[in-house]
């Protein structure tokens, strides 16, 4: 069975992509929202159900302030509008990550579009802001051991199951996960939640990884044989 139900895209190379074409960083982090605006959409109009992408790491906040405040200020404003967007489609938004040092400005947007899109149920948009996957396990296993502390939990009840349900969000698995750039590393993504994932990674930067791009990956799933530690099948 090789469905399709949860997607997770490294938004890798807007800086190179700025760079080939003699603009600034920023210009390149615009226009790969501008693509994730458009790609979200048509990848919810699919009919994929979750879709995760790693917006900014907790290792991203070593870069130089200026790239840094754009980028905040770019989130605190996309949410806004494009929150609304995706809203008014039916999509649930999560967060996932550390809330600090995440200025107030964007935490209130975050807690904010959380809020209006908490019923919708057409699909789950997981933006990962300030995330590593980490910290995500670290504080996973912190929560667990405060319930058997607490004596909600036995020890001997803890199950994989446990576990996800004490990630950040309560997602299913990852299925494909995608690096735009080249790049072939997690660089901390969703560590626990990429255990059987299929991995693609185009050459192309995520300003162009478009519509078209994002089909090529799809059809290359489709071709992947999982079998999730089994044996392979007779066909
Ligand atoms: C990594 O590529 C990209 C980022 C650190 C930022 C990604 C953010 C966006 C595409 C905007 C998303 C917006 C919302 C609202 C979720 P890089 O800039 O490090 O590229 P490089 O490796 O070529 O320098």
């Amino acid at each position: 069975m090789n469905d399709l139900k949860h997607v997770a895209i490294i938004l890798d190379g807007n800086g190179r992509w700025a760079k080939e074409k003699g603009l600034s960083r920023s210009k390149g982090h615009y226009h790969g929202f501008t693509n994730l605006k458009k790609l979200s959409e048509y990848i919810f109009d699919k009919g994929i159900k979750v879709l995760s992408v790693y917006a900014f790491s907790t290792e991203n906040f070593k870069r130089d302030k200026k790239e840094v405040d754009y980028l905040m200020n770019l989130f605190q404003k996309a949410f806004k509008g494009y929150g609304e967007v995706l809203n008014q489609k039916g999509v649930k938004v999560v967060f996932s990550g550390r809330r600090d040092p995440l200025p107030k400005g964007v935490l209130n947007t975050i807690d904010d579009i959380s809020s209006k899109t908490k019923n919708n149920t057409k699909g789950i948009f997981n933006i990962c802001i300030n995330y590593g996957g980490q910290y995500e396990i670290l504080d996973a296993v912190k929560n667990i051991s405060k319930k058997v502390k607490e004596e909600k939990l036995e020890i001997d009840d803890i199950t994989l199951e446990t576990v996800y349900q004490n990630m950040y969000q309560d997602l299913p698995p990852v299925d494909l996960m995608i690096r735009t750039s080249g790049e072939q590393r997690l660089s901390n993504f969703l560590l626990f939640q990429n255990a059987y994932a299929e991995f693609y990674f185009p050459k192309v930067y995520f300003p162009d990884f478009n519509e078209k791009e994002f089909d090529k990956a799809v059809e290359e799933y489709h071709n992947r044989d999982r079998r999730f530690g089994n044996v392979k099948e007779n066909k």
